[in-house]
């Protein structure tokens, strides 16, 4: 065979559902030699990132730590830790994640009651309140930012609502971390995964995760072992708690990566952070409008991060999207399950969220229609 040469990549702006931009001190951070694993000054740097995703998970939750895995591996993470075969749970359906939680849970042996809503509606409390009236669920999982509609929906009620049923509270946060408020401890939620390539502009890789003392009680006095090896959070707790007791190798790199990110995110202030959030959504909002665009999510609910674009009359989706990345190498995404055709996703995520990648956006997509 003939070796390829070195692959390198062509310079995108990325403004898709993610990955996002990375800063260019993420990469260099990754760049540097690697320690091993249990290397005490890779232990320290390890207590430094759970110190500091504590602080933008806003929680003080002891079992914080990144899953090594993307963000779906800290969705299987809650799961397969919390749910045991023939546990009921209640799942909200509103696009690609919340079906892909149900997906997760069924596998797991539970019984899925699925409280659906149109793609690009939020998950009402009414509908939560409504399902629990009919069962005992040992815990409610809704999709805080939905990625494949661009709807943000409100979770302090349909925990509030969760917890006076028994039910533990498990949360996606993948997309909405670090782009807009994420209040682990005042939401009271007690489970939680996130992804690291959105919002908080870190290559893929690891998914943050949090679990409350309840759940991880929930998780220490399961009936039957958790089947996962690789993801029991109670094999886990050893390498990431004190004991430091060899589970897997870390991926190291990642970690690097992480730490410079949760570094840059919490320098720039997570309050900062999610105004910019939402100062580029609106100005995208604005200039959308003046081109006779608009959002597809459900109004105010909007999210900020990821803006669902209406594919206009007359315009070929993929056509466009294909020319946004060959002439302007700017990286939308499209539109999935049953908008697939009907939307492009703008992703203003982290490090993309600038004024000036707004413009960018706007000037090439006038250019095209
Ligand atoms: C809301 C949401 N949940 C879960 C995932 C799964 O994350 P990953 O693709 O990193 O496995 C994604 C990915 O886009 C997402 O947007």
């Amino acid at each position: 065979m003939q070796i390829p040469a070195p692959f390198l990549p062509p310079p995108r702006l990325l403004m898709g559902p993610g990955p996002s931009n990375v800063a260019p001190s993420v990469l260099q951070a990754m760049s540097r030699p690697l320690v091993g694993h249990l290397d005490p000054a890779f232990v320290k740097m390890m207590e430094e990132i759970k110190v500091m995703l504590r602080a933008v998970f806003q929680t003080q939750n002891e079992m914080t730590f990144p899953v090594s895995g993307t963000g779906s591996a800290g969705m299987e993470f809650c799961f397969v830790n919390l749910i045991e075969p023939g546990d009921e749970v209640i799942v909200g359906l509103n696009g690609v994640f919340g079906t892909r939680m149900a997906d997760v849970a069924e596998r797991c042996g539970a019984n899925v009651i699925k409280v659906e809503a149109p793609w690009g509606r939020i998950i009402e409390p009414g509908q939560i309140a409504e399902a629990l009236k009919k069962s005992r669920p040992k815990l409610v999982a809704v999709v805080h930012a939905e990625t494949s509609t661009g709807a943000l929906t409100p979770v302090e009620e349909i925990s509030r609502l969760a917890h006076e049923a028994g039910a533990l509270f498990v949360l996606d946060a993948v997309t909405s971390l670090a782009g807009c408020p994420v209040k682990i401890d005042e939401w009271n939620v007690d489970a939680v995964y996130s992804g690291t390539q959105k919002c908080l502009s870190c290559p893929p890789g690891l998914s943050p995760v949090s679990l409350s003392s309840r759940a991880l009680e929930v998780a220490r006095q399961r009936k039957k072992k958790v089947q996962s090896w690789y993801l029991d959070v109670n094999l886990l707790a050893s390498y990431w708690g004190q004991e430091r007791v060899y589970h897997h190798t870390a991926p190291i790199t990642m970690n690097y990566a992480i730490h410079e990110a949760l570094r840059l995110t919490l320098l720039e202030g997570l309050e900062q952070r999610w105004q910019r959030h939402l100062a580029n959504h609106l100005a995208l909002k604005d200039g959308l409008a003046a081109m006779g665009l608009s959002l597809g999510a459900q109004e105010g609910h909007q999210l900020w991060q990821l803006n669902a674009v209406k594919v206009p009359e007359g315009a070929d989706e993929a056509v466009v999207r294909k020319r946004l990345l060959t002439e302007f190498n700017i990286e939308v995404g499209a539109g999935l399950g049953p908008l697939k055709g009907k939307i492009w996703r703008v992703g203003l995520m982290g490090e993309t969220s600038t004024r000036e990648n707004v413009k960018s956006f706007l000037n090439a997509l006038g250019q095209i229609l």
